[in-house]
């Protein structure tokens, strides 16, 4: 993430001039870069600097003006930086503390080189792979992520569309601000549904309950805030915006500030997650739904053991793109010695920093089945709506089908610890 540089970016591109006038001016302005009268006289000394002063200039707004122009995920950051209010940009924005975890998620990704094997049949890549029971066409899930109506008007909605659209993963936040129903009608089929235990159990209960009765077939029980989190990014713009933006919190027009799927739930259901959990957590869990439960914000193998040990259905690895605690540890980082203590025995989710094509290999190199997006499609959302959500989708599956076909690995099986080296 590049905290506090993106706020509203301008980057300045220059056209390629190529008019007979164009040409005779640069050839003037060469000339007069090679003068040693113009060194002399200071100033302006090269022709890229005499080119830049001549050359009409182009912003980046001007050249990602849809989501179809946007090459990499990050061109969306960028529009979504200029359209997002800063206070919600503020939100999507912040780790912990100075952001260290956050930037290690992408320090440890870029430490990571590919290691290409030549001369390997890669016309025709095998992208599928089998999450507890289903299989999908590609190993890029949507992760969890709360209030989206506060990037795009049509939120979560628009969320779901794009990952019905190209088929991919979704779950749903706790903290949604579209309700379940709803963003199961516009995905096509319910989605994966992420637990905040609440405070108070019945209100738990109450929640699975509902969510059940939606059709979810799995739970993500995020255990990586239970002890709450120091986030200052968010706290920094939200005072540097001082708009009153209430209306920007209410769900269908209601003043209302209760999330949709916390309204009417038993008392105290408006605090945090239960700093109390333990792992019997899962126990009561198991006791009230049958649905699939994935554990999510583990990081190390002692708790991967355990997860196991308590019948978890899949581990999640995440650092809540350091949005969790200040750990300092990359969860790329992370996976070795998960996937070690799991040995196959569950699938294995990862998030956390993963922007590029190479990334997501690299997240499966070390032994993740899928890798999760999300400050990336929030990007999309915020820039473009479901069509931003639909190009980073697109952008981040040809990247990886590139980086398959580049390393000779056809597919995702044939992708493994050898693919990859670290300096
Ligand atoms: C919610 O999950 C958040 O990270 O704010």
């Amino acid at each position: 993430m590049h905290r506090g540089s993106s706020l509203r970016p301008a980057v300045h591109i220059m056209t390629p001039s190529t008019s007979p006038r164009d040409v005779q001016r640069r050839h003037f302005l060469r000339w007069l870069a090679a003068s040693p009268l113009l060194a002399s006289a200071g100033g302006l000394s090269t022709f890229e600097d005499l080119i830049a002063q001549e050359a009409p200039r182009r912003t980046f707004d001007d050249l990602v003006t849809t989501a179809q122009e946007a090459l990499d995920v990050f061109d969306l950051e960028k529009v979504a930086a200029s359209k997002v209010p800063l206070a919600h940009w503020g939100y999507i924005m912040t780790g912990v503390d100075g952001e260290e975890t956050q930037a290690n998620n992408r320090a440890a990704l870029e430490r990571i080189y590919l290691r290409a094997r030549r001369m390997i049949d890669v016309s025709r890549l095998d992208t599928r792979v089998t999450l507890l029971g289903r299989e999908w066409p590609s190993p890029l899930l949507i992760a969890p992520a709360g209030s989206q109506r506060a990037f795009h008007p049509d939120g979560e909605l628009a969320t779901a569309r794009a990952a019905s659209a190209r088929n991919h993963l979704q779950t749903l936040s706790t903290v949604t601000s579209t309700a379940v129903e709803e963003v199961n009608r516009a995905r096509g089929e319910p989605v994966w549904y992420q637990l905040y235990a609440r405070p108070n159990w019945n209100g738990t209960v109450a929640l699975v309950q509902r969510v059940r009765d939606a059709g979810c077939p799995v739970i993500v029980l995020t255990v990586d805030l239970n002890g709450g989190s120091n986030r200052l990014t968010v706290e920094r713009y939200g005072r540097i915006d001082e708009r009153d933006c209430e209306s920007c919190h209410r769900e269908g027009g209601r003043a209302d500030p209760v999330k949709p799927m916390l309204r009417g739930l038993p008392t105290g259901s408006r605090g945090g997650a239960d700093a109390s959990m333990t792992w019997d957590y899962i126990h009561q869990l198991r006791d009230i739904t049958d649905q699939k439960i994935v554990v999510k914000g583990l990081v190390t193998s002692e708790d991967a053991e355990l997860a196991v040990g308590y019948g978890v259905d899949a581990i999640w690895v995440s650092n809540h793109g350091g949005r969790a605690e200040g750990s300092g540890r990359g969860t790329v980082d992370a996976l070795p010695e998960i996937a070690q203590a799991v040995a196959g025995r569950m699938p294995i989710i990862v998030d956390g920093g993963f922007r590029r094509g190479t990334d997501l290999f690299k997240g499966l190199a070390r032994g993740a089945t899928a890798v999760a997006i999300g400050r990336p499609y929030l990007w999309g959302l915020g820039a473009f709506g479901q069509e931003g959500i639909e190009r980073v989708l697109e952008i981040l599956t040809r990247e990886l089908e590139i980086t398959m076909r580049a390393v000779g690995t056809p597919s995702l099986a044939d992708i493994g610890p050898h693919s990859i080296g670290v300096d």
